[in-house]
């Protein structure tokens, strides 16, 4: 099947992301026409990131492509983790299960941040019931010198654009897909730590001892960032989401020395080679959890949109960041466990405080494989319902 679609498939970026793109504003949408990719038909997502009016409130969520589908199970048993991320096939099947359940207005790609890591050489396996696992984690500085060259690490991934240019074609121009990354912090945590972590203090133990060395990876690791996700763009994702997944693990002081400046960087470069490039400019979101404190901040980094999590009250969040990005988020994973009617009910609540526009509407963090289906059925209806009813008013 993977033999198949990689010769029926445009053959993309084998050296690196940008070979073969055309250059100059005139050729912008040059890629897309190339792929022959469909007419987008639902635009609201994309709108709403761009701060634009909508009729109704966008809604998506995160781990949409998840445990808590049976379907998904059933595709995943076949194989491990990582070999499931690298057959495009699979990838696009399990991006498109939960669409063709719920009225999503947006798709993700499925993937996971690891693959970075992987592609700079670092051995990660997935272990059920544990998460990632990495054998061999950065101990020592001179475990710096293991690492892949960042533009040899980027054109590993050719996989991921091969996925997404499939889902591209088969999303039929239904709703926009979105690309993403984790952000370098997050990244390094788990190349360090080896794994998942309650106190990061591993890591963190870099940040205080090694800065230099610190800075050195998260550097190596946003010269990966750049051109993987502008590959994604060219492979045709519409939007990109830059997870900055353990930004609660730092204060302030920690996190602006050593997590928003390449937060910023990534959005700023990426935006630069994207022009460069040729291709047009998508929304960029930012979700750093656990990341309240520096919420001002974030709003200026260079991103469309500021994802929250479940912490923050949507009232003082668009306080604090102004009018001009758009917001995402934020129930409480949660509150799925809840009755209908409360889902319902607090869902209402979230629409009623972010207000009509510049806000697309998601859970706080990611669905949990217990979750009911038919509770997120709730929570997309709920959004797309009560959202119609906010703008008659
Ligand atoms: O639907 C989607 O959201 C797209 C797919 C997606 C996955 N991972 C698939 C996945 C996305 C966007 C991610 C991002 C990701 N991966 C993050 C950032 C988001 C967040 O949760 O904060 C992080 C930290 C990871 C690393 C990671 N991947 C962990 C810690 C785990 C194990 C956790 C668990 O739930 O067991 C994974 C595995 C993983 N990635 C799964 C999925 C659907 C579950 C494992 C499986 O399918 O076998």
């Amino acid at each position: 099947m993977e033999q198949n679609l990689s010769r029926s498939l445009p053959p993309l970026f084998p050296q690196s992301p940008f070979q073969g793109l055309p250059c100059g504003t005139a050729s912008r949408d040059f890629l897309s026409r190339l792929q022959n990719f469909p007419e987008l038909k639902n635009d609201t997502f994309l709108r709403a990131a761009w701060g634009e009016e909508t009729d109704y409130t966008p809604v998506w969520c995160m781990r949409q492509a998840g445990r808590y589908l049976p379907e998904f199970r059933e595709t995943r048993a076949a194989q491990d983790f990582f070999s499931t991320c690298r057959s495009p096939e699979a990838c696009c099947e399990l991006t498109l299960q939960p669409l063709r359940r719920f009225p999503l207005d947006a798709a993700i790609i499925f993937s996971d941040i690891l693959v970075v890591p992987q592609a700079l050489g670092m051995e990660v396996t997935m272990v059920p019931g544990k998460g990632p696992s990495f054998p061999e984690p950065l101990r020592e500085e001179r475990d710096l010198e293991r690492l892949r060259d960042p533009a040899a690490a980027a054109s590993e991934l050719g996989y991921v654009f091969q996925a997404i240019t499939l889902t591209r074609q088969r999303l039929a121009g239904r709703v926009p897909l979105i690309g993403f990354a984790g952000a370098p912090w997050t990244l390094m945590t788990y190349m360090v730590e080896g794994g998942s972590s309650s106190t990061m203090a591993q890591a963190k133990r870099w940040l205080y001892q090694r800065p230099q060395a610190s800075h050195k990876l998260l550097g190596i690791l946003t010269d990966v960032l750049v051109p993987y996700l502008i590959g994604q763009v060219a492979a045709g994702a519409q939007a990109l989401q830059l997870f900055e997944s353990h930004a609660g693990h730092l204060g302030t002081e920690l996190f602006s020395k050593f997590a928003l400046p390449y937060i910023r960087d990534v959005a700023k470069r990426v935006k630069a080679g994207l022009q460069k490039a040729g291709l047009a400019p998508v929304p960029m979101i930012i979700f750093a959890k656990d990341g309240h404190f520096a919420l001002e901040e974030l709003a200026q980094a260079g991103y469309e949109v500021v994802g929250l999590d479940w912490t923050v009250a949507p009232k003082k969040a668009r306080e604090r960041v102004g009018k001009a990005v758009t917001l995402q988020g934020n129930l409480d994973p949660c509150a799925l466990y809840a009755s209908e009617e409360e889902i319902g009910r607090l869902v209402q609540q979230m629409l009623d405080d972010f207000g009509p526009q510049r806000y697309i509407a998601n859970l706080g963090h990611g669905l949990y494989p217990d979750m009911d289906p038919e509770r997120v059925g709730a929570f997309v209806d709920a959004v797309h319902k009560h959202s119609r009813l906010l703008r008659q008013n």
